[in-house]
């Protein structure tokens, strides 16, 4: 623990519970390697208090805080001014206060852009049709972000009206029923999981991809297990995949560099740290 001045920058991320999060190693590595003078911290803030909290913060000079569970959609009212990401993923992830103390507060939505670039980092720029399998918060979030970069996008959910009202919040996005989506694999260059399906503690989710084209890029968003049951019977047919730590790692760049100024980079030790 480096010690901090009279002047540090100071963020932090809001959730209830926020003990899991881990946003604060995330940061903080970066603090670190950086030598900056700021902290990072975790801010455990009941739904109830969240208007509050966020008054406060902003009042006490706090640069700005990231978002998680349950928080992300009630941000959206609070905020003064909304990215068009943001806007468009119907959540707020990141929110960066003005300059001043009683400035705006800007609010934006960085889990879509976290998504691309971790695919770029890992595949390179890819083509075609989408396969996004949920329709909760992440899935909206990725599939404005596939949108936006021109990509065609397709999701199916286990509850159709879910996936029917992301459709309707996303002009230009297909819908499929839950059971065709193994079929709908040879129609698609890329496959994401934002289900929970997968997950520590989760039943696996059950697709065949015995319909995938070879080319076709499989991957998930959760990262707790680092390797699906998805992703290693796609590993095992030989198809190339993606993990969910890489969105989580890439989601931080923006905000770190509007709150201490400086763009961080993505790497194993930042890998090794968060998941340390
Ligand atoms: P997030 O905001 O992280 O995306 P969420 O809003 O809770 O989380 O969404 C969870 C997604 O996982 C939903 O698409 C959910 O499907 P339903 O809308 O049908 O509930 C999906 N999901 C969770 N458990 C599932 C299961 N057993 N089978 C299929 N889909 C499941």
């Amino acid at each position: 623990m480096q010690h901090l001045t009279g002047a540090a920058a100071l963020a932090g991320v809001v959730g209830w519970p926020v003990a899991h999060s881990r946003s604060p190693r995330l940061h903080g590595h970066w603090i670190a390697r950086h030598n900056i003078d700021g902290a990072y911290v975790p801010l455990a803030v009941a739904p109830e208090n969240l208007a509050t909290a966020l008054d406060g913060l902003r009042a006490c000079g706090f640069r700005g805080c990231n978002l998680t569970v349950p928080h992300k959609e009630a941000a959206l009212a609070l905020c003064d001014e909304l990215h068009p990401s943001a806007a468009r993923a119907g959540a707020v992830n990141t929110i960066v206060f003005g300059p001043r103390t009683g400035a705006r507060m800007m609010g934006m939505n960085t889990d879509g852009a976290g998504f691309l670039a971790s695919l770029m980092a890992a595949h390179g720029p890819t083509h075609g049709p989408a396969l996004l399998l949920g329709a909760g918060g992440a899935a909206r979030a990725i599939a404005a972000a596939l949108l936006d970069a021109g990509q065609a996008v397709t999701v199916t959910n286990r509850a159709p009206a879910r996936a029917a009202a992301l459709a309707d919040a996303l002009p230009g996005l297909r819908t499929i029923l839950w059971p065709h989506a193994g079929a709908a694999l040879a129609d698609h260059a890329l496959l994401v999981n934002t289900t929970s399906l997968g997950m520590q503690g989760q039943p696996p989710l059950e697709l065949g991809l015995h319909a995938a084209a070879p080319t076709l890029i499989v991957a998930d968003i959760v990262y707790a297990p680092l390797v699906t049951p998805l992703l290693a019977a796609a590993a095992a047919r030989g198809l190339r995949t993606l993990g969910g730590i890489g969105m989580l790692l890439h989601q931080a760049v923006p905000g770190f560099a509007a709150w201490y100024g400086v763009t961080p980079t993505v790497d194993e030790a930042l890998e090794r740290a968060v998941l340390g």
